[in-house]
């Protein structure tokens, strides 16, 4: 990527006339910790070294335009104006995060920006919440405004929540923001408290096969979701008046609330109280090496999400059931909001090779649909890119 950096930062300089800051702002990977962070649970999230990258500088005018060099697209609006959601999806997450400023008291004029990223689209690697926080931090920069990273995070999820509707949770944000190069973050949602630890698989490579697929239900079904996690606690909190969300639950409660409760609730609750133990479980066992029972808790996960949370699909099962078959392969699971994008596997380094192989073959054969491969490595989070 660091040769087309220099690239657009000429067609910057020909185009405004003047030097751009540069921003990168990681995609991110997450280990476990699924369908957690809405519910006040924990993640274990990093971030990559596919990243955004935006060029920006003030235009001297009440004017502001954004160029997606990727797209071929451009957008010219005033900050003043009154921002609301537009047509143009890229173009919401600019605005949703000036939104966002404009509401925490700070006064944003106009600029030029261009941006590019080798974040793959639809791939469940979040290149939306990189564009927020790579965005935001680009105006912290730009007009000196000393943001803090975790509050930038926060700024990207309203911004999604609001100008693209919808509800997610912090956990791409915060991983894109606060990502520290060969560390995973266990981040406590609620509290936001995190934690590094060494990303240290030993003798296995983390390698994501993407499913190539992106079904269009993903973003109501991931907001039917979150409200379904909402029943559940209304239910459990007759029982246990002191859960404010599923974080707080545990099986015993869920165990006793659930004849109260619809069938299809009740597996979405016990998928996330089990998630949340398992978060605790991966910890654990990154700290001891063991590296198989990490393994064996993404595969236990990719079962909660495929049969208790059903956001998985038929291409994500496929990849799964494949990558699994192979020696060496010890364990995965579809990751991200589902319904297509990557899984995330633990395989054995002397056998990666033959096991993506054997994955992509037989994921062809069977779907007929090319599966793309990233051996992707841990990354800081946004910053300035010198
Ligand atoms: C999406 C959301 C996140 C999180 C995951 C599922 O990536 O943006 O907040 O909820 O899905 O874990």
């Amino acid at each position: 990527m660091s040769q087309d950096i220099e690239e657009v930062k000429r067609i910057f300089i020909e185009r405004f006339g003047s030097e751009p800051l540069v921003i990168r702002a990681p995609g991110r990977i997450n280990i476990i910790g699924e369908h957690t962070d809405y519910n006040d649970g924990f993640v274990l999230p990093a971030a990559i070294d596919l990243a955004v990258y935006l060029f920006i500088q003030k235009s001297d005018t009440d004017r502001s335009k954004l160029m997606a060099l990727n797209l071929d697209e451009s957008y010219s609006f005033c900050t003043q104006d009154a921002l609301v959601p537009v047509k143009q999806d890229w173009v919401n997450f600019f605005l949703g995060v000036i939104d966002q400023f404009q509401i925490a008291g700070h006064n944003i004029e106009g600029f030029n920006l261009m941006f590019t990223s080798d974040i793959p689209i639809g791939s469940g690697l979040s290149s939306s919440a990189a564009l927020e926080c790579g965005f935001g931090q680009a105006l912290s920069e730009l007009f000196d405004l000393q943001v803090d990273k975790v509050e930038l995070a926060k700024m990207g999820q309203a911004a999604e929540h609001k100008f693209a509707g919808v509800k997610c949770g912090i956990m791409d944000q915060f991983a894109s923001c606060m990502g520290r190069q060969d560390h995973v973050v266990k981040l406590d949602c609620r509290s936001l408290e995190y934690e590094f630890y060494p990303a240290d698989f030993k003798d296995y490579e983390l390698v994501l096969f993407d499913s190539n697929v992106k079904h269009n239900l993903a973003d109501s079904q991931y907001n039917i979701r979150r409200s379904q996690c909402e029943e559940g606690v209304k239910v459990i909190q007759f029982i246990n008046s002191s859960v404010a969300s599923l974080r707080d639950a545990t099986l015993d409660d869920l165990a006793r609330a659930q004849s109260e409760m619809e069938e299809v609730v009740y597996r979405r609750c016990k998928y996330v109280i089990e998630e949340n133990i398992r978060v605790q479980a991966v910890c654990k066992a990154l700290q001891c090496g063991n590296i198989e029972e990490v393994g064996n808790l993404l595969l236990e996960t990719h079962k909660g999400l495929r049969d208790d949370y059903e956001v998985s699909c038929k291409e994500l099962d496929t990849l799964i059931e494949i990558a699994s078959a192979r020696d060496g392969h010890i364990g995965g699971r579809m990751m991200g909001g589902g319904f297509g994008g990557c899984t995330i596997n633990l395989i054995e380094k002397r056998k990666v090779n033959d096991v993506i192989t054997e994955v992509t073959k037989r994921y062809h054969e069977i779907l007929g649909i090319e599966t793309k491969v990233y051996r992707v490595a841990i990354a800081n989070g946004v910053g300035r890119y010198n």
